[in-house]
């Protein structure tokens, strides 16, 4: 079987590299012609675990292949995926001008029956714009699909290649059973292919990480609660996470969500139920609530300090938005350096991926340590704002003595409250003051 990816981006490069796993003959089309050239020469451009051993496997077998040719790239594929970039434009909505621009192309140069496939997260109603854009000149037949990503970051090749469930919205049989044909190796474990109409999947894509970014808020705001009823989140968490109905998957509370999805789609979906004239209430607290939870931890760092900042410096644990990858988007670390620095405060970080992407962004308003331990010394207090594995063992002792006050600030809850007290810290997490 021979595909095509057009896009390789984060969900285009993690499904054409897996892809080329199953044995399936993949072409990567961008029309970036400096990553092409990067990628043919055995260059993996983003950081994501595991990713780097498929993608040398399969380029060195011949399975995996990079152009800046659309034409070339498409030849025989019998399915062709669009991970097109769909970035939010001037009024917010995505920006469907690549997905649209690739669709035209492919109503000029399409000489054989493919299935079109849908692959980044657009408005419902996208499926049936693709369509139409090929249509306008195409010569021959075609089936447009709609396959929402549902991969993590960080855990995107085993989310890819063990998926819980594979969407696919398409009302053509042809379509479905090729379809099936390219995932059976990703579902052998029993896990479903749910077939459905092109609209539904849209919308499931939109569904499922609003809900996910719900379910966090939610335990936010039962956070938020904890502490001012002296309870603890965390056994609350365990105490309603052990019922099947909620799960105990994205319980955790901490300094709200980021990312590149969960706020783009969270706002995408509150728009588009607006433009239906549905007043989608629980999604505009949603984003509310996470706004403020993010720079939660800083009015007690600043209370610490007697609400004077100036001139103190913080040390940063962390930059990325979550573990494991070196991404930035709507990062909480970001808006917390954005505080600091209004209040006067200095900041140094340590992050494990993340400081050059931060560097691009900030230049020299922080600086960045070479390890964790290099950013405390003489630092006034440790705000911790990604759980990095390696921040969850610390040498306590060299914090203690690095640091000119034992003080952690810790967003992502990775201490025992009361150790952490019995080892004298003064120790402030997210809703677990009892
Ligand atoms: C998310 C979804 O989980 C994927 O299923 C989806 O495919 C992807 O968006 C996408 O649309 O492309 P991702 O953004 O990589 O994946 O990251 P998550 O692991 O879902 O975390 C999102 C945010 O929620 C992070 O900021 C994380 O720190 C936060 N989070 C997660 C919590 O605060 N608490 C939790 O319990 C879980």
């Amino acid at each position: 079987m021979k595909i095509a990816v057009v896009g390789t981006g984060y969900v285009g490069l993690v499904s054409g590299t897996c892809f080329a796993e199953t044995g399936v003959d993949v072409t990567c089309v961008d029309i970036d012609e400096n990553k092409v050239e990067k990628m043919q020469n055995g260059v993996v451009p983003i950081y994501e675990p595991g990713l780097e051993l498929l993608f040398h496997r399969n380029i060195e077998q011949g399975r995996l292949h990079f152009t800046t040719s659309l034409e070339e790239g498409i030849k025989d594929a019998e399915v062709i995926f669009l991970a097109l970039p769909t970035p939010p434009g001037a009024d917010g909505a995505a920006d469907l001008k690549y997905v649209l621009q690739v669709a035209d192309q492919l109503g000029h140069i399409l000489d054989h029956y493919a299935v079109i496939v849908d692959k980044s997260t657009v408005p419902v109603g996208t499926g049936e714009k693709v369509q139409a854009a090929i249509a306008a000149n195409a010569k021959v037949d075609f089936d447009v699909v709609s396959n929402p990503e549902f991969l993590r970051e960080g855990v995107a090749v085993d989310d890819f290649m063990k998926p819980d469930r594979v969407v696919i919205g398409s009302t053509s049989e042809k379509a479905a059973k090729i379809m099936d044909r390219l995932y059976h190796p990703l579902v052998r474990s029993g896990n479903p292919i749910i077939h459905m109409d092109l609209r539904s999947a849209e919308l499931t894509k939109y569904a499922a990480n609003s809900f996910l970014a719900t379910k966090i808020t939610f335990m936010n705001e039962i956070a938020n609660m904890c502490e001012l009823l002296g309870a603890d989140v965390d056994l609350v968490r365990k105490g309603i996470g052990t019922d099947s109905r909620i799960g105990k998957r994205f319980l955790f509370a901490g300094i709200g969500y980021g990312g590149s999805c969960f706020p783009k789609d969270v706002s995408a979906l509150a728009m588009s139920a607006g433009e239906v004239d549905y007043d989608f209430r629980i999604l505009k607290a949603v984003m509310d609530v996470n706004h403020g939870q993010k720079t939660k931890l800083i009015s007690k760092v600043s209370q610490y300090f007697d609400g004077d900042l100036k001139g103190k410096k913080i040390a940063l644990w962390g930059l990325a938005f979550k573990p494991e990858t070196d991404d930035i988007r709507e990062a909480p670390a970001l808006y917390n350096i954005e505080a600091l620095l209004e209040a006067g405060a200095k900041v140094v970080a340590y992050d494990p991926e993340a400081m050059e992407n931060v560097q691009g962004v900030l230049g020299d308003k922080i600086t960045f340590a070479k390890d964790a331990y290099t950013a405390l010394e003489g630092a006034d207090a440790l705000m911790i704002m990604t759980e990095w594995q390696l921040f969850r063992t610390p040498n306590f002792e060299k914090i203690r003595t690095s640091l000119n006050n034992p003080a952690i600030f810790d967003g992502r809850n990775l201490y025992d409250v009361n150790d952490m007290r019995q080892q004298g810290f003064y120790y402030v997490s997210i809703g677990r003051e009892v």
